[in-house]
């Protein structure tokens, strides 16, 4: 819908956001996870709550509280997470995936402690992608997260096409730039729709959820139209 030239964005939506790490057991007492905050992915939560959509949050284990008005949805595991993505996201309009899902499981989860007395190989299996297997659900709009040590535009647009995102935020983890937790981080974003490349300058996690929110509300716009 277009009002005066502008796009209007304001129509509440169903969104379903994932946030913070998954975690994947070795034995009862430990894990190997992801590093994340979960930041963003509450960030974005609060903005969609502010802008009237309605908000589903499947998140990791993280020390943040969720607004009363979410409807959260607390997950471990990669494999959690996958199950309760996909038992809703039929009745959503759009995923906002800035969990860091681990990629791999431990092969076996042992029941009992590891004794360091019986050091041994850790075998690994994969785990399920959750945004890769959304990603014939045409009528979706679906934002994904990056975050890489190299080739981030090259790495970003591969997975942009692979995974048929719309949106794609990308970070950056070297000697100098610290993308985890709070502070004014560096974003870049690409979008499906012109292929360019959008260098945001440092701001806060509030201030990219705003912008995150209102290229995707375009997007769902714009989806109305055709
Ligand atoms: N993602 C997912 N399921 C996974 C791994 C990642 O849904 N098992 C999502 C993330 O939430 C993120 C996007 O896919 O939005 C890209 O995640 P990333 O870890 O950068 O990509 P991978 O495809 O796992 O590639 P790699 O780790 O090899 O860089």
């Amino acid at each position: 819908m277009r009002v005066s030239g502008k796009i209007r964005t304001s129509k509440k939506r169903k969104i379903l956001i994932t946030a913070g790490p998954t975690i994947e057991p070795l034995d009862p007492i430990r894990y190997i996870s992801n590093y994340s905050t979960g930041e963003m992915g509450y960030a974005i939560s609060s903005e969609s709550l502010k802008r009237g959509h309605e908000v589903c949050l499947i998140s990791g284990p993280v020390n943040i509280k969720a607004s009363p008005k979410v409807h959260l949805v607390t997950v471990k595991t990669a494999v959690q997470m996958s199950r309760e993505v996909k038992r809703r996201i039929r009745n959503y309009d759009c995923i906002i995936m800035t969990a860091a899902v681990c990629d791999f499981r431990p092969q076996k989860e042992q029941r009992q402690k590891i004794k360091k007395s019986n050091i041994f190989e850790l075998k690994l299996k994969k785990n399920p992608d959750i945004l890769l297997e959304l990603r014939d659900c045409e009528n979706l709009v679906k934002v994904g997260f990056a975050l890489e040590t190299k080739s981030l535009i090259k790495n970003g647009r591969q997975k942009l096409k692979k995974k048929k995102l719309d949106i794609i935020v990308l970070n950056e983890r070297k000697q100098n730039k610290d993308p985890f937790g709070s502070g004014e981080k560096e974003y870049v974003l690409l979008n499906a729709r012109d292929n360019q490349v959008k260098r945001i300058k440092k701001i806060s996690k509030k201030e990219m959820a705003k912008k995150i929110l209102d290229e995707t509300e375009k997007i769902l716009t714009l989806r109305e139209e055709i």
